[in-house]
């Protein structure tokens, strides 16, 4: 392990975006404000991807008012798993994975059990905007807990695992694999402590991975590498992430996206201001690679045409894929 501040250093020389660039050049730019809410709260973003045909996790059901909270049992139905979450939070907060009743109460995906009362409160909280952007008034939703294809089973502990990619008007220039560690609570977001871990965009194959401000190799909790995995599906995710520039207009967005063990893949979320440690994970800086997209963009508004999905895909995998060192 090394230093993160050391790798941030030598990354500069090679085209590393830092947060000024990443708010003028390109949040500022290319992402409209009026489109904003179609990302910032969950809720749209569903309902936006629902329209589009695009899969998410199912929506059981929104609380809106303190006096809603009495549907709370209705809207859970029996089920003895589900989510609840703000629908303008960011970072993992205040969200909630029931993974199983217990004698009267839940069980939290990290193990924990909870009274329903706890539950109302959460709810309560989410609701007075304790965890919205800007403080304000939110709305909580209770959605479909989504169970990690089998294949993460080595690489993460408890919870989901996400797959990140940064999406620059449609076309995906980074990827990374976030892992849930015991620190996290079950939760992919890298500020919660969880792991990220490059991924090469041509073959889905991983590379290395951060985890709190260190470069790594191994898991720390099941002690797995976590680098040389091929995640299935590759170009899968790959096309929905990049058709998700259609979906909300926003030309500079990080996709969340997941592999249900039952559902397949399906979108968590979609963020306005994706963060910069994918970077680390990939050991590549993000102007290098935007560059080349917007050179791209360039070129074909000279010639008057634009690219489908499939084209934007496979020009990002030829151009920024086959990262030296990995096979494809
Ligand atoms: N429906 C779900 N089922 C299981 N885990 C979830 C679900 N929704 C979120 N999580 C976990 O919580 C993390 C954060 O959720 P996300 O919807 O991306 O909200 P945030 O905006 O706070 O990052 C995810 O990366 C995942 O690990
Ligand atoms: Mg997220």
């Amino acid at each position: 392990m090394f230093g993160l501040w050391k790798t941030w250093k030598a990354l500069e020389a090679r085209g590393i975006m830092g947060i000024n660039r990443r708010n003028a050049d390109y949040v500022l730019k290319y992402n409209k404000r009026s489109l904003y809410p179609i990302v910032d709260d969950k809720i749209i973003t569903k309902e936006r991807a629902i329209a589009a045909g695009i899969h998410v996790p199912e929506l059981y059901g929104v609380i809106s008012t303190e006096k809603e909270i009495d549907n709370l049992d209705e809207i859970i139905g029996g089920r003895n798993d589900f989510v609840v979450k703000p629908a303008q939070g960011a970072g993992g907060d205040g969200i909630l994975v029931i993974a199983d009743r217990f004698e009267g109460r839940y069980r939290t995906v990290s193990g924990k059990i909870i009274s329903h009362e706890e539950i109302e409160h959460q709810i309560s909280s989410i609701l007075t905007g304790l965890y919205s952007l800007g403080g304000h008034r939110d709305r909580a939703l209770i959605e479909y807990r989504v169970t990690p294809d089998q294949i993460f089973k080595s690489i993460s502990y408890e919870g989901v695992p996400d797959i990140r990619i940064i999406v620059l008007m449609g076309y995906p220039v980074m990827a990374m694999l976030r892992l849930p560690t015991r620190q996290s609570g079950g939760k992919a977001n890298l500020h919660q402590g969880a792991i990220g871990v490059g991924v090469d965009l041509a073959t889905g194959l991983t590379l290395r991975g951060t985890w709190l401000n260190n470069i790594i190799t191994k898991h720390p909790d099941t002690t797995n590498a976590v680098d040389g995995v091929q995640l299935p599906y590759w170009d899968g995710f790959m096309k929905l992430a990049a058709g998700c520039y259609e979906l909300c207009g926003l030309g500079y967005i990080g996709v969340d996206m997941v592999l249900d063990q039952e559902k397949g893949p399906l979108i968590l979320e979609l963020n306005a201001r994706p963060g910069l440690n994918i970077q680390i994970a990939n050991d590549c800086g993000l102007t290098l690679r935007t560059h080349a997209v917007e050179a791209r963009l360039e070129a074909l508004k000279a010639r008057g045409i634009s690219e489908t999905v499939e084209e934007r895909v496979e020009f990002v995998q030829e151009m920024f894929g086959h990262i030296p060192g990995v096979e494809g």
